[in-house]
């Protein structure tokens, strides 16, 4: 989580929610402190010698590209290494990153200091709308719909995070939205807090979310508590000429957790010095097999610290590139997994399908547009998560694939697809971009002219996108939060 180092914070003691006592699976155990690392490296990590690779790390596949039998023809090889379940993972590489800079094209236009709140009660940032499997905005009986982390907007904005609840929208023009509350009853998600995650309708008036139950169950507001695991529940979705409502939202089920092979878990993450990820669920189902796949954020599996940068994560950097040793504790990764029930409350993980190990430690929000047969993976990320040696604007990033499981390339070189102003480093955040290739996100902390700055936690002018094979840019603007449906389900009768 991004801004919790950079925004200002106001800790006041607010009472969470009363939380039903769950039994759910085993916890890795916590140590005190474990999100105390964001601020930068952590004295352990700062001191720890280079170190040769753990079995754990080198157990794991996510980076592996070796061949599998030499009396495989490469060509079966190829589609096997290829297909999800296969074990190539592409590489963010050093040298790609290198070649982030900024101009016209990938920068978002300034968000002024008088922009509109959509609501007063909550703030308002990581946002998706309502789709289908095939990753369309949907409205539902007229409405648009949308999802947010929310929390109450009388405490500081940085201490949102330990509070999130998936809150929701919905308008009839996808521009000026009413808050419709919770999604899920008080005390029936899993963990402390509800992180970004997604939210599918399947059929009838039947949604099913799929979150990141952040914290340990009932743990409160307690920002040392990192772990992380993904969760989904199923919701009925209501509407009238006045309104949309959900009712349901109680068969909350885990649905995976950090395995130690494929993906670091929280034990092992501890020496790292920004906090770990195992969040952020996409769900969508692939056009070319027809199976229902999650994309999410994780990091490469193994004890923080413990792998080296190889040349495959370096790439052809220019002469006198140097990768300082700190490089590795960069983990970043875009996570895979598949659903192996017909309910999507069964999942197996799968190798990662991208790595940005050695350059950046977040690849938060991954999630998919499939167009012109092409796979455009998109994921945001941090300027203060890069890895030392780089940098990079707080915003889009985005690489394109043949398929779902390919040899990704970056979008215009360097993954940069677009970054907030110099000017405002942190003025926006969050992006998603919508198979129209509009792309929201959230005001986050815009400068005032008076030399302070002005909180947002509300929806940003929504972004006209431009692409063209393995190439962006930015086109223009739409207004604030404006998520226009790509279909409608469930009649016009809430007209
Ligand atoms: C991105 C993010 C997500 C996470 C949420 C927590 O803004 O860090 O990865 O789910 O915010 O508040």
């Amino acid at each position: 989580m991004p801004d919790i180092t950079t925004t200002p914070t106001r800790p006041r003691p607010v009472p969470s929610a009363p939380r039903r006592r769950r039994h759910g699976l085993a916890l890795a155990a916590l140590t005190a402190g474990a999100l105390a690392v964001p601020l930068g490296l952590s004295p352990a990590a700062a001191a720890a010698p280079p170190a040769a690779p753990a079995a754990a790390r080198q157990a794991a596949s996510t980076v592996s590209t070796t061949s599998t039998t030499s009396t495989t023809s490469t060509t079966s090889r190829d589609r096997d290494r290829f297909s999800p379940r296969g074990t190539f993972t592409a590489n963010w590489t050093r040298a790609q990153a290198l070649k982030i800079a900024a101009d016209r094209s990938n920068t978002k236009p300034l968000v002024p200091e008088n922009f509109p709140l959509m609501t007063e009660k909550v703030w308002i940032w990581d946002t998706w709308p309502l789709t289908d499997l095939n990753m369309k905005p949907l409205s539902y009986k007229g409405w648009n719909v949308i999802f947010s982390l929310t929390a109450p907007r009388d405490i500081g904005f940085g201490d949102r995070h330990w509070q999130a609840r998936i809150g929701y929208f919905y308008s009839r023009d996808a521009r000026t939205w009413t808050y419709g509350g919770h999604l899920f009853p008080d005390g029936e998600s899993f963990g402390s807090r509800e992180w970004a995650g997604s939210s599918v309708h399947l059929r009838g008036d039947t949604v099913q979310t799929f979150y990141t139950a952040s914290g340990r169950d009932n743990g409160g507001i307690d920002p040392t508590d990192a772990l992380q695991r993904l969760a989904t529940a199923t919701s009925t979705i209501h509407a009238d000429s006045k309104r949309v409502w959900f009712s349901g939202g109680r068969d909350h089920r885990i649905i995976a957790q950090a395995d130690g092979t494929l993906y670091q878990t929280l034990e092992q993450s501890q020496s790292g010095p920004i906090i770990y990820a195992f969040r952020d669920p996409f769900v969508f189902r692939d056009p070319k097999d027809k199976k229902v796949y999650a994309l999410f954020e994780g990091n490469n599996a193994g004890v923080a610290g413990t792998n080296r940068c190889d040349r495959k994560e370096i790439g052809p950097v220019p002469a006198g590139h140097d990768v300082p040793a700190d490089a590795r504790f960069y983990t970043g990764n875009i996570g895979l997994m598949e659903a192996t029930s017909r309910d999507l409350k069964r999942w197996r993980l799968l190798t990662p399908l991208l790595s940005a190990e050695c350059v950046n430690q977040q690849t938060e929000r991954p999630h998919l547009v499939v167009k012109d047969g092409r796979y455009y993976l998109w994921t945001i990320s941090h300027t203060f998560t890069f890895a030392p040696g780089l940098t990079g604007p707080d915003g889009l990033y985005g690489f394109v694939g043949k398929g779902l499981r390919s040899d990704y390339k970056p979008l215009n070189g360097s993954a940069l697809v677009m970054g907030n102003p110099a000017s405002a480093p942190l003025m926006t955040y969050s992006d998603y971009v919508m198979p129209n290739l509009l792309v929201e996100s959230f005001v986050d902390t815009v400068p005032t002219a008076a030399g302070g700055v002005r909180f947002g936690g509300t929806l940003a002018p929504t972004v006209q996108l431009r692409v063209d094979g393995a190439r962006s840019r930015v086109v223009g603007t739409r207004g604030y939060g404006y998520l226009p449906e790509m279909r409608n389900v469930g009649g016009r009768g809430g007209r």
